[in-house]
């Protein structure tokens, strides 16, 4: 155990760079290879083509221990551990798109020294199964397989591989279990050996269920809102009980991002092809979706009518901390904006400049007071610190109406009263001037 091994690492996304990196500074020798050749040059380049707080210092610090190319054969030549972070985007059906695993698994063959391939890629249950079958027909039945599931949260992606709450390895294989769990050797957390389909569903249940918490507390939000209970005061107190905890208990605009939209339908979809109908998970995904659009019909009452009406959207990415986009529930609240035909103004500190609709119909401005500018009412869709550093009792006179619709409830509804606003949020009484 903990001795060095040369891993070659495929993709390199957000989690291959991390795993990468991690990886070298635990003291292991790393080849990441990817087929976009400008992602491979920008790495080999010194530059990192994400944005993940530490992960450059982390890549420069070891780049003696690094290499980036884009040939599979060169990656894999020398490598004892074949690490699969390929991402795997669902397909019409819901499934989970494996093209990509299968590709890395088809470069494999001339892997001489190869003793593992590990998948940390999020796949369906039963792919490991799968993987197997086909280094079996390969010729590499001497090589083990393991599932290493990634639970690394954007922004905090680095402090997650280091100080994990646990790191799971299921294999079918004792030594390939050791070899696994010796990569990690200088990390401090449990390490749950398994087998193979377990491993690959305690990713899926881990994601399912923290996105139900959420939702939970979206459909507690509006139980709130009708009977004029503070959700966040419910959340504060149900929370203090050590047998359900306070994360993952703010209610907001619904969840966003690359995992949880993603992994719950991909759940749903796997089960629903085995003729089960996962009815709690239905109830997720449908409560979620309906959250940013509950959000702009509340406005639409408070307003009369979204017609003409300049609404200023703060925050764009899925949460604050990232440039990421995706799933973001700002892009369905700007698309419904738009088609209720409002002009919309917006406002991101990180989020890439986008030419699609929605956000080529917004008008993006560089600060939170400009965004305000003219406004008939504003909504926090991320909570990006600069909203709370924001001097609101003087912002309120650059809006044309001063409705704030605090959409992940970071502000005090009270002050903002005082200051002349009507103060909408999630789960909480509309506050009036
Ligand atoms: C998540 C998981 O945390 C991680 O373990 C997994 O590996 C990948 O998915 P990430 O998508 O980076 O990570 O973001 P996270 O911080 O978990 O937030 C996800 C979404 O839920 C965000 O849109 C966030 O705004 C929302 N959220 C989170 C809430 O609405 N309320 C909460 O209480 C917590």
């Amino acid at each position: 155990q903990g001795s060095a091994r040369n891993i070659a690492i495929f993709g390199a996304g957000y989690i291959g760079l991390v795993t990468a990196a991690c990886f070298a500074r635990l003291g292991h020798r790393v080849t990441v290879r990817d087929i976009q050749p400008e992602r491979v040059r920008l790495l080999q380049a010194g530059d990192v083509p994400i944005y993940e707080p530490g992960l450059g210092e982390l890549l420069a610090d070891n780049k003696e221990s690094l290499t980036y190319t884009l040939d599979a054969s060169e990656a894999v030549r020398d490598a004892h551990v074949a690490y699969i972070c390929v991402d795997t985007p669902p397909t019409a059906s819901g499934d989970a798109d494996l093209s990509r695993v299968w590709s890395v698994i088809d470069s494999l063959r001339g892997a001489t020294h190869l003793a593992a391939v590990v998948v940390k890629s999020t796949v369906p249950v039963g792919t490991g199964a799968r993987i197997r079958a086909a280094l079996d027909s390969a010729g590499l039945q001497h090589v083990g397989y393991a599932s290493n599931p990634e639970f690394t949260a954007e922004g905090r992606a680095v402090t997650d591989f280091l100080q994990p709450d646990r790191i799971v390895v299921g294999t079918d294989d004792p030594d390939t279990a050791e070899l696994v769990a010796g990569l990690h050797a200088g990390i401090h957390g449990p390490v749950q050996t398994m087998d193979v389909a377990s491993a690959e569903m305690v990713k899926l249940a881990s994601n399912a269920l923290l996105a139900t918490k959420i939702t939970f507390i979206n459909e507690i939000a509006t139980v709130c809102e009708a009977t004029g209970a503070d959700v966040t005061r419910v959340a504060d107190a149900v929370g203090l009980d050590h047998r359900l905890g306070r994360h993952f208990l703010n209610a907001g605009l619904g969840y966003g991002g690359s995992c949880f939209p993603k992994d719950s339908r991909a759940l749903r979809a796997m089960a629903s092809n085995s003729g089960y109908s996962f009815q709690l998970l239905n109830a997720v995904i449908e409560v979620n979706d309906l959250q940013p659009r509950r959000a702009v019909q509340r406005l639409k009452s408070e307003l009369g009518t979204l017609r003409d009406k300049r609404i200023a959207l703060l925050g764009m990415t899925f949460k604050p901390g990232t440039d990421d986009m995706r799933e973001a529930p700002s892009t369905v609240m700007a698309s419904r904006l738009l088609a209720e035909g409002a002009d919309l103004t917006c406002w991101d500190p990180m989020a890439r400049p986008a030419d699609t609709a929605p956000w080529n119909q917004a008008e993006r401005r560089p600060t939170v007071l400009e965004a305000l500018t003219g406004a008939d009412a504003a909504v926090i869709v991320t909570e990006w610190h600069d909203l709370l550093d924001t001097d609101w009792a003087a912002a309120r006179s650059l809006m044309r109406t001063p409705v704030l619709f605090d959409g992940r409830n970071v502000l005090d509804p009270d002050t903002l009263g005082r200051f002349g606003y009507t103060c909408m949020s999630v789960g909480r009484a509309t506050v009036r001037p």
